[in-house]
């Protein structure tokens, strides 16, 4: 095993989808047992902009359960929640001070986020990649699994930990975003209106605990068109999106036929999306049933939960000794 260290975190704001399995939890999983693995459920995170707290304690149970439903060995990885690590929120305090607000302000997840509630742009949703980066650097993290939205966060990280290594002294890496392929992953919307989100429309989203018919029914709505008329045209994103899924959870075979169908300006969208829709369901299936399973035993999540913690404060906690002792 490679003693490099892997962090990565989904916030507890809903159901897991396609994006999520695809931009991050396929290579947590790749990455476990090759790397040292501290994967947790971004529940701070999630105040941001749920700021009902009510159910999150709930939620976090419920990711940490699609977690390891996914192929998550708790044995080989930390799972924890990030409200259970005090050494993040300190750390967090000491990067907002290297932070300014202009390049805060100017971060795109925080422009949309504004855009998108208005009466409640609180610090938090301001200063979110400062805690994102605490997250990340309390471990000295050297690669992030993350979808291509996270991208610029990850460079916010890395400004921040430049900073404090030139202010303070050498102490952290500068993390870089990690996928197993050659480019990041973005799941389009099944509408093609934007990325495949927790919170937006909820019938273009496929979660990982849809069922088989509510599967079917969402890929048969998928958002198509006429087809090409010019043999090889480039294809509009919502049509390339739909080719993408048919890669990742179809056999190479179906993929190339309806790639040739495509070119040749002879593709039947309907038989695709058959197609489509039978392998998502094969495949999301024993996700679903593992998840079911998992809730139930409550007792074993917060076992994992507790282990995880103690994995992660022991760790954390040398982290924030020595950005102690250079800071004051
Ligand atoms: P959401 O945006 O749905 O609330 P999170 O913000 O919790 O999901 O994201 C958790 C992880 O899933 C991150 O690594 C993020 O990059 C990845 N991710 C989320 N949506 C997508 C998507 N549509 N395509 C690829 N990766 C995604
Ligand atoms: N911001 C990430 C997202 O929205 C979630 C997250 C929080 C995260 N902290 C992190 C991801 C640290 C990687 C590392 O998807």
């Amino acid at each position: 095993m490679k003693n490099e260290i892997v962090v990565s975190g989904i916030r507890s704001t809903g159901n897991l989808h396609l994006g999520n399995y695809f931009g991050a939890m396929q290579n947590y999983v790749k990455m476990q047992g090759h790397y040292e693995c501290y994967f947790f459920v971004a529940d701070y995170h999630s105040l941001t902009t749920h700021p009902d707290a009510k159910e999150l304690k709930n939620n976090v149970y419920k990711v940490l359960a699609e977690n390891i439903a996914c192929g998550l060995d708790p044995e080989k990885v930390t799972l924890y929640a990030q409200s259970d690590i005090p050494e993040i929120p300190e750390l967090y305090l000491m990067l907002n001070m290297l932070a300014y607000k202009g390049e805060l302000e100017k971060t795109a997840s925080f422009k949309e986020k504004a855009r998108a509630q208005p009466d409640n742009i609180n610090a938090g949703l301001l200063t979110y990649p400062t805690l994102m980066s605490a997250d990340i650097l309390i471990h000295k993290g050297k690669y992030v699994p993350v979808g291509k939205d996270q991208e610029q966060h990850l460079e916010m990280a890395r400004n921040f930990a430049q900073r404090f290594n030139y202010r303070y002294g050498e102490t952290f890496p500068e993390p870089i975003a990690f996928n197993f392929g050659t480019s990041l992953v973005k799941i389009q919307s099944l509408d093609g209106q934007g990325k495949m989100s927790k919170s937006e429309n909820e019938n273009a989203t496929i979660y990982l605990n849809d069922s088989d018919e509510l599967i079917l029914k969402k890929i048969k709505k998928a958002k198509t068109d006429q087809g090409p008329t010019q043999p090889n045209s480039p294809m509009p994103d919502y049509i390339e999106n739909l080719f993408l899924l048919m890669k990742l959870v179809s056999h190479e075979d179906k993929y190339l036929k309806y790639l040739n169908d495509y070119n040749q300006c002879n593709i039947r969208y309907g038989d695709m999306k058959n197609d489509l829709g039978n392998d998502m369901v094969q495949f999301i299936k024993p996700i679903r049933e593992k998840t079911i399973e998992l809730k139930q035993d409550e007792t074993y999540i917060k076992s994992v939960l507790k282990i995880g913690q103690e994995k992660a404060r022991t760790n954390a906690s040398k982290t924030i000794q020595e950005a102690r002792k250079k800071w004051v």
